[in-house]
Parts: structure tokens; C-alpha cells; sequence
């Protein structure tokens, strides 16, 4: 599973007054948001301008955002926006937008009544702002606040978390619903805004925001921002730490700790030759530069496509550029995501799905056909997996997510069914139409946030009727609709994986010595390591462990990928020799998709729950809050009950 524990939540279903489920018939509303409070259809916002401080001793953010707001509906008077746990202390107006042009001066603000409603565990509480009835069509509205100390999209990182040591890092996370945990704002990703900010910080260190950095920017304390270009909430990102620039070609970047910066720009150098790649294969890249941070290890995800900015976790650093399909895919996302959005959650495939078929175009092109293969080989691998503990209704591109919070439910179906659905029009239309298709697409929809329906009718229009008898509307259903992987799916298949089965058996079967299997497996890329490791069978004994850790040094791995197959099979095996690197690895790895699996596979014997609680209780204040909520439902399943 790639974002965590599907299997512990119910839903399609209401849970009723008495208690009692049932099922939820109403069809869904497509482009209906039942992620946000904001009546979008009165107002909108297009605008923002943040001033905020950044306190990590009480781990607050303080100050205002203005929103620049348009009216739709004259007759509106209430502005419902989306907040988690924020502290408001005031709402105010322009004088003038309440008064008209009697008003003394255009810059006196005046206060507005406002209050909250009941809070949402999932969504929040909606902020109500009462606004005088004007003809105006734009208005000014200006909320002082605080966020919480808990609120779940901020991340306040202890300096010995970090590489250097001496100073901590505050990163934000937002996608899917959390911007409003620092933001009052239309939490939804329909609603797109530009925006500026300035942001207060202590002298010693740096922020950066999804917006024009400079390289560089006197460290002083305050950092200003601008956002030219409009996007979802769910991209807007800010990060505070001591991180120092290196430029890895005329428009790229890394941002990182002193430590890992050569590193970092050795590992990601080929960052110029993805994006003069998907230019020729996407269209323009439309975002100025492209800048890289690397995040501290307990970063949530892999990666983060935060516009102009890419959030990436250390653990892609693996030395060899093995890993940096993490890259190709963030970059991709400026394609797929940041310029055409999903306008719900609903509709996430639209940009995970796209976003992992252009990162196999991406890896085919600067690193070979060879390494796309082994790749999406292993990506079809998880995702049948995953289908595995799926029930049918949410083995579906487009999801049902009513009631449930997205990102406990966000599984590898978007991804690699997407990815799969692209690879079938590609494959069935051919090269040459289907890459006109993509630009066309992309031009077509810059800018915008679309529902999985606004895709499908274009895809209607302009591949299955313009080219007819290839694909039918029935087929396109299967995929968006339909569960499981069709049964006309065009599945990768990889050369490269036979040597490593062969290797495999033999050494299982003892036709193999380890110094043999170390000798056959010396050109072997990480691809073919994980496809070694991750079909190993079920059990080894504790002298087959020891010989392939003797052999391979997997405890010492630096790919934190490799590095994850063995200890899941040190788990699994009870393998007591590698416990202390993976204890070491569990405490300083905060990527969900790499720990959370650890922790399902120690929890299933009474001796590995005793281990996990023993860990994670070391760990646990080094996580994310996102990762903490899901380790609490494994490792203490009776606490997820509990509301925060
Ligand atoms: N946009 C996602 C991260 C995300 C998705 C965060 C949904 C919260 C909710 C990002 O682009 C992503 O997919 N990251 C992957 C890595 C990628 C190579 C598949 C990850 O973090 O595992
Ligand atoms: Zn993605």
C-alpha cells in the first residue's frame, strides 16, 4: 500500500443516529468537493497575501492573510471557509467595501462578525464570515490568526533530527486537505490563487516557498514571495531551515543542509535533461525555474510537487541515481497536477495516474528503455498487491471518498492503474496520437482544475471519435469505473528480471553458493535487487539470512529502498541479527510507504508487537503527524478511535 491503512476504514457507508451503517445511494455529485466547506459558488478567492511568523518554540504559525475575493453571487453575505484548529482573532474589511465611497480613507479596516461551526474530525471547521450585502464584485477580507501547535500539516523537526544538528526545520505538507491546518482559505482544488507572502523567521536560518525563490536571498529573517501563477491551495508550501543553495544547471537547483548538499546536486544533476525532455514530449514548461529541496528524513512522503519547488526525502539519495524516478515524477507533476489539477479528490488518478505514466516517459528517455521496464514492473507488482486487500469499490480509478479522510485512502490504484489506463490508450492509438493527444490535453486545460467526467468527455472528443473503432466508451468505463486491472491491460514485461530469477532459485535450491550469487549479481541494477528481495519466498532459514546479509550487506544498504525489502523479510523471518539496523532505520526513516509496512509486518507476531511498541515509542515524536495518526491505528489499534 503506498499511503497507508486502507483496510481500517469503513465506508460507502453513513454511519447512521443509531449507530448503524448503511449504504450511502445518492450518487455523487461529480465536481462536488465533499472535502470542503467553502461555498465556491458565492465566492471565490482568487488571491492571497500571507504575513506570517514562524515560531518553532511553540510551534506556531502567527500573523494574517489577506484574500482577495471575487463576488458571484450578489446577494451572498456569508463567506464559509475551511480552517482546522486555527485561533482567530479578528476579521476585517476594507472600509470602503462596507461603506462605499463615503468611507473616510481606503485603508481603514473595519471588523466583521464572525464564528465557527462544529468541527468535522475529518474536514475541520467551517469559518463564517458575515460580510455586508455590495454590489461590489471584489472585495478585501483580512483574518489575524495562529495556527495550532498540532495541526497536522506542519511539520516543527528537533535539530538532532536533522542532518547538521544544531538546527531545527519546520516544513508544511498540505496535499490533500491540510493547508487549511495553516490557512483559513477554499480548501478545495478547484479554486485556484496566486499569491505573495512575507515570512519571519529567526536571522539564522532560511525559508522557501512553492513561489519564486532567490537563490540568493540575504539571510535576514524576513523572506518575501510571489506566486505569479494560479494554483490549488493544495500546492501552496512553505519550508524554514538551514539550508544553503547549489545550482545544478541554468533553471535548477538544490536547496539542503550543508552536509547533503554536494550529495544532493550530484544525485539530481540530471534535473535539466528531464525537463528539456518533457518539453519536447509534454509542451513548455511553464513555471520559470525548478528547484529541489531535500527535507529531513522524517519527511512524510517521497516526494511533493510543490510548483516551482519539489519537497523531495533524503532517502532517494542513494548514490547511483537509482532512485531519482522520484524526480522524474515530482517534475512531471508540473504537467500533470499543477497545470492541469484534479478538481476533487475523487479525481486524484487524474494526477497521480498521468503523473506516473509521463515519469516512465521521462525515465525512458534519459535513462533507457531497460530501466522504465524493470520499474513499472515492479509498480504493477505493488499495485497487485495492494488490489489484493482492496474491496472492489475501491479498486476504482475514480473513487468514492464520501465521509472518509482522502489520504487514509489514497492507495496504488491512482498511480499504477493509472498509469496503466495511459499505457492502454498509448498503446492502443499508438505513439504519434496519443503524444498529440497529451500536448492538446495539457494546452487545453492549463490552469484549470478538471473532474475525471471534463477528462473523459475530452478524451471522448478528440481520441475515441476521431479515431473510431479503437476504443470504445465501454472500455474507458471498465477503467474509470470498473475494479480490478481490465482484462485487456497492457502489462510491462522486463528482460532484465530473468537472470535475477534464475539467481534467485539457484541459490534457493543450493546450485548457488553466496560467493557464486555474488559474482552473477555484480552489474545488477537496484531494480533488479528489490525484484530479487521482494519475491524471495515467505520463509528463510536463519543460515539463509545470514549468508545473504554476509554476502550483500543489505542491513548496510544506503538505498533506503533495498533497505526496506530486506527488513521486511528480517521480519518476517525473525532474523535477530539485522533488529538493530532496522530499529535505526525505523527511527530515523519517517517516509510512510517505507516504515508503515515495518510496522504492519512486526505487528503480526506477539514477539514483533512487542518490538513495534518499543520502537515506535522511541520514534513516534520524530514522525509527522500524518504518519503518527496511521502508525497509532497499527501499533495501538484500539487508540484510532480516538479524535485528536
Ligand atoms: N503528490 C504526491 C504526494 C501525495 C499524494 C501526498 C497524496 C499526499 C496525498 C507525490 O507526487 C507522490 O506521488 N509521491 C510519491 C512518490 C512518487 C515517486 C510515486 C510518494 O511520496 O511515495
Ligand atoms: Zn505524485
Amino acid at each position: 500500500m503506498r499511503h497507508c491503512v486502507a483496510a481500517l476504514v469503513l465506508t460507502g457507508f453513513r454511519i447512521t443516529m443509531a449507530g448503524a451503517a448503511t449504504p450511502d445511494l445518492a450518487p455523487i455529485q461529480s465536481g462536488l468537493d465533499y472535502h470542503s466547506f467553502a461555498n465556491i459558488e458565492q465566492f471565490r478567492v482568487t488571491h492571497l497575501e500571507l504575513d506570517l511568523r514562524v515560531d518553532p518554540f511553540f510551534k506556531t504559525l502567527r500573523g494574517m492573510v489577506g484574500l482577495k475575493i471575487k463576488r458571484l453571487d450578489p446577494n451572498a453575505t456569508e463567506l464559509i471557509l475551511d480552517t482546522r484548529d486555527l485561533n482567530v482573532s479578528d476579521v476585517t474589511i476594507k472600509a470602503q467595501d462596507v461603506l462605499g465611497a463615503t468611507a473616510k480613507s481606503e485603508t481603514t479596516w473595519v471588523s466583521r462578525p464572525f464564528h465557527f461551526q462544529k468541527k468535522d474530525p475529518i474536514l475541520g471547521s467551517a469559518l463564517v464570515i458575515e460580510l455586508p450585502p455590495s454590489q461590489k464584485t471584489t472585495l478585501f477580507v483580512r483574518i489575524d490568526y495562529e495556527t495550532s501547535p498540532t495541526a497536522p500539516a506542519l511539520q516543527w523537526v528537533g535539530a538532532s533530527q536533522t542532518a547538521g544538528k544544531h538546527t531545527g526545520f519546520f516544513f508544511t505538507q498540505n496535499e490533500p486537505i491540510g493547508a487549511r491546518s495553516w490557512i483559513p482559505l477554499q480548501d478545495t482544488p478547484q479554486v485556484r490563487v496566486t499569491y505573495t507572502a512575507t515570512i519571519h523567521t529567526s536571522a539564522d536560518v532560511l525559508a522557501v516557498m512553492s513561489a519564486k525563490n532567490d537563490p540568493n536571498a540575504k539571510r535576514n529573517g524576513i523572506y518575501t514571495f510571489d506566486m505569479p501563477e494560479a494554483i490549488p491551495s493544495y500546492l501552496i508550501a512553505l519550508a524554514v531551515g538551514d539550508f544553503q543553495f547549489k545550482a545544478t544547471g541554468p533553471r535548477t537547483g538544490v536547496y539542503a543542509e550543508k552536509s547533503v548538499l554536494k550529495a544532493a546536486a550530484k544525485e539530481f544533476a540530471d534535473t535539466e535533461s528531464m525537463i528539456e525532455t518533457s518539453e519536447k514530449l509534454f509542451g513548455p514548461y511553464r513555471w520559470d525555474r525548478y528547484d529541489i529541496l531535500v527535507l529531513p528524513p522524517s519527511y512524510p512522503v517521497g516526494g511533493m510537487e510543490n510548483p516551482r519547488l519539489s519537497f523531495i526525502t533524503p532517502t532517494v539519495i542513494a548514490g547511483d541515481k537509482s532512485l531519482v524516478s522520484v524526480i522524474a515524477h515530482e517534475l512531471a507533476h508540473s504537467w500533470s497536477g499543477n497545470l492541469v489539477s484534479n478538481a476533487t479528490w475523487r479525481d486524484l488518478w487524474l494526477n497521480e495516474g498521468f503523473t506516473d505514466y509521463l515519469e516512465s516517459r521521462i525515465i525512458n528517455a534519459v535513462y533507457g528503455e531497460k530501466r522504465e521496464m524493470m520499474e513499472r514492473v515492479l509498480g504493477l507488482r505493488a499495485l497487485k498487491d495492494n488490489l489484493a486487500t482492496l474491496k472492489p469499490a475501491d479498486q476504482v480509478l475514480a473513487i468514492d471518498l464520501r465521509d472518509r479522510d482522502p489520504d487514509e485512502v489514497f492507495s496504488d490504484v491512482p498511480y499504477e492503474k493509472g498509469r496503466l489506463f495511459l499505457t492502454y490508450l498509448d498503446a492502443k492509438f499508438g505513439r504519434e496520437r496519443f503524444d498529440a493527444f497529451l500536448r492538446s490535453y495539457f494546452d487545453h486545460f492549463a490552469f484549470k482544475s478538471i473532474t475525471t467526467e471534463q477528462f473523459v468527455g475530452y478524451l471522448q472528443e478528440n481520441l475515441l471519435d476521431r479515431y473510431p473503432g479503437i476504443v470504445t466508451p465501454i472500455q474507458v468505463t471498465a477503467w474509470v469505473s470498473g475494479p480490478g486491472i481490465p482484462q485487456d491491460a497492457v502489462l510491462p514485461t522486463s528482460t532484465e528480471f530473468a537472470p535475477v530469477d534464475q539467481a534467485r532459485v539457484d541459490w534457493l535450491g543450493g546450485k548457488l553458493t553466496s560467493k557464486e550469487l555474488k559474482l552473477t549479481s555484480a552489474g545488477w541494477a537496484a531494480q533488479q535487487w528489490l525484484y530479487f528481495l521482494n519475491n524471495m519466498p515467505a520463509r528463510l532459514s536463519t543460515s539463509q539470512m545470514a549468508d545473504l546479509d554476509q554476502t550483500c550487506a543489505f542491513s548496510r544498504t544506503p538505498n533506503a529502498e533495498i533497505g526496506h525489502s530486506w527488513f521486511l523479510l528480517v521480519i518476517r523471518n525473525q532474523y535477530q541479527p539485522s533488529y538493530v539496523r532496522l530499529e535505526q532505520y525505523l527511527e530515523t526513516i519517517g517516509r510512510r510507504k517505507l516504515v508503515t509496512p515495518l510496522y504492519v509486518e512486526l505487528m503480526k507476531t506477539p514477539g514483533g508487537a512487542v518490538q513495534a511498541k518499543r520502537v515506535y515509542a522511541l520514534a513516534r515524536a520524530g514522525y509527522h503527524p500524518e504518519t503518527v495518526a496511521a502508525i497509532d491505528a497499527i501499533v495501538n489499534p484500539k487508540s484510532e478511535e480516538s479524535d485528536d
